[in-house]
């Protein structure tokens, strides 16, 4: 049968433990209850409203617990709109750096409010505004229809010679393990346009020339070892606007969240429309 062990006890000792048993008590119960500490940041957000007249660009200040609060940016936004003002508007889905739709200028920097950091300052307001160099929709909402424009007209999309269109879908188009890996850095690219808006040649010619992130989707279907068109995907961009503007400042490249390099794919193009085929496209 198990034995159990029994702690024996001098008269002094067990007197002493006693007293200590009391003095807990004691303390517990004078103790206050503890009070949870605030840490209060400041968001400074750029708001403006087209549907009241008269609506004036303004920078809006609210403070929000950091105790209380995920540690992104985008975990303040939606903090403040649920439980300060529900007029702030801005976009957001995923909130894990796929979709593409919180980009806006954080901090001085184009980033994507659900990967950027709250800043741990003390002193430091985070600071927010929408793209640079857009039409603003509202509050922190730009005007992407230009840049989706754009894309589109890119055709962004696999393109194939001598296909009928009643065959497409009914064979895969296979490429080899190397050919693959040409498009990694590329198609990882989730149209945030945080790198167009931090392109000078783009804030100034957004109109005609396409812009880093459109550029690095162009450069990306012209060296799809599958497609058939890049003489042509190159064709359509021999203008002075379309690819040239760019100047290699590589703004695009610094401020990329996913890291991509958008500025040497647009180097990549360069050379490309330096030695395709002219005359074969246009005798086409
Ligand atoms: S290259 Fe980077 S910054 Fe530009 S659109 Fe794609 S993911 Fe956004
Ligand atoms: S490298 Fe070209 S696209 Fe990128 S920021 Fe500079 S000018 Fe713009
Ligand atoms: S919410 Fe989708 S990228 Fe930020």
């Amino acid at each position: 049968m198990a034995s159990k062990a029994v702690m024996k006890f001098s008269p002094a000792t067990r007197a002493l433990l006693v007293q200590l048993a009391q003095v807990r008590t004691a303390q517990t119960a004078a103790a206050p209850a503890t009070q949870k500490q605030t840490n209060l940041k400041k968001f400074e957000i750029y708001r403006w409203n087209p549907e009241k007249p008269g609506d004036k660009p303004k920078i809006q200040t609210y403070s929000v617990d950091l105790n209380e609060c995920g540690p992104m940016v985008l975990d303040g936004l939606i903090k403040i709109k649920n439980e300060i003002d529900q007029t702030l508007t801005f976009r957001r889905s995923c909130r894990e750096g796929i979709c593409g739709s919180c980009a806006m200028n954080i901090d001085g920097t184009n980033t994507l409010a659900c990967l950027y950091k709250i800043n741990d300052s003390p002193s430091k307001p985070v600071k927010i505004y929408p793209l640079p160099h857009m039409y603003v929709v509202k509050d922190l909402v730009p005007d992407m229809n230009n840049f989706y424009a754009q894309y589109k007209s890119i055709e962004p999309y696999l393109k194939k010679k001598d296909v009928k269109d009643s065959d497409i879908g009914k064979t895969s188009y296979l490429q080899s393990v190397e050919d693959r890996a040409k498009l990694d850095g590329l198609y990882e690219c989730i149209l945030c346009a945080c790198c167009s808006t931090s392109c000078p040649s783009y804030w100034w010619n957004s109109d005609k020339y396409l812009g880093p992130a459109v550029l690095m989707q162009a450069y990306r279907w012209m060296i799809d070892s599958r497609d058939d068109f890049t003489e042509e995907r190159l064709a359509m961009m021999e203008d002075g606007y379309s690819v040239y503007r760019c100047h290699t400042i590589m703004n695009c490249t610094k401020t990329c969240p996913k890291g991509l390099n958008p500025g040497r794919a647009i180097g990549e193009i360069k050379k490309l429309m330096m030695s395709y085929n002219k005359e074969k496209v246009a005798q086409k």
